[in-house]
């Protein structure tokens, strides 16, 4: 691995050298270093608004590669089966390599700015509650309408929205170990991406590693045009993986 070419985002710390993930140029997501896959349940708040992550399945990270479902059409998702080969998809990585907030749009508010670069949108809805995060960053002066502006940046789990703290002069993210949770939300009745946390370097087919970060979406649904990164596109398309939701079905 080339460590110059390793840029981390602000607010980010990159995960221990062995967790990674490879894109392969026509197949699935190779991760390396065995971190924890599980699954994540999108849950709502009493207004219906997604609100936290239940915890569902864990998934078998053990072996020192594991080959995940990037095309959508395994039957032993989140795993590979070697569907892509057989399927029409396009695992063309179409993203651009530029740190995502260097796109992002502003809103200032007195006490937070909330940088957002909406073509990373994973469609997890965690901004809407309680009157919009546009809105509400706008007027945010209290440690309660700042909390409220963590818990929803801070649950959004592409990174589309990012929170900058103007009295701390920092960045806000929450604390993640290097880990992949499968989301699911049911409130839509879909399957959603690969929430890939923890700093993991994401190294494209090509060689070079994008910018990594505290938090980001894969697309596991094959249909974003944003490759590697969701960009809710299982939503329009109704991607089910087919998994229980159910956390008494854990496969340990
Ligand atoms: S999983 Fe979100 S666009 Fe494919």
């Amino acid at each position: 691995m080339d460590k110059k070419q390793v840029t981390v985002a602000e607010g980010s710390k990159q995960a221990p050298e062995k967790y990674y993930i490879q894109i392969t140029e026509d197949g699935p997501y190779l991760v390396y270093g065995s971190p924890t896959i599980d699954q994540e349940i999108i849950a709502p708040n009493e207004e219906g608004s997604s609100w936290e992550y239940r915890k569902g399945l864990k998934f078998d990270s053990s072996s020192a590669c594991v080959a995940l479902c990037r095309c959508g059409h395994s039957k032993n998702k989140p795993f590979c089966d070697g569907a892509h080969k057989h399927v029409q998809w396009d695992p063309r990585e179409t993203s651009s390599m530029r740190p995502i907030l260097e796109d992002a749009e502003a809103f200032e508010g007195p006490s937070m700015v909330l940088l957002d670069n909406e073509k990373y949108c994973a469609f997890a809805r965690f901004c809407d509650a309680y009157g919009r995060i546009w809105n509400i960053v706008q007027r945010a002066r209290t440690e309660e309408e700042k909390e409220l502006l963590r818990h929803e940046a801070g649950h959004c789990p592409a990174g589309r929205l990012v929170l900058y703290d103007k009295e701390k002069k920092e960045v806000y993210e929450p604390p993640f170990e290097p880990s992949i949770s499968v989301l699911e939300d049911p409130g839509i009745k879909v399957s959603g991406p690969l929430w890939v946390k923890g700093g993991i370097r994401i190294e494209s087919a090509n060689g070079k590693s994008y910018e990594t970060r505290n938090r980001v979406t894969l697309c596991r649904c094959g249909a974003s045009d944003n490759k590697p990164f969701c960009n809710g596109a299982h939503a329009s398309m109704k991607f089910q993986d087919g998994l229980p939701l159910a956390e008494e079905k854990n496969k340990e």
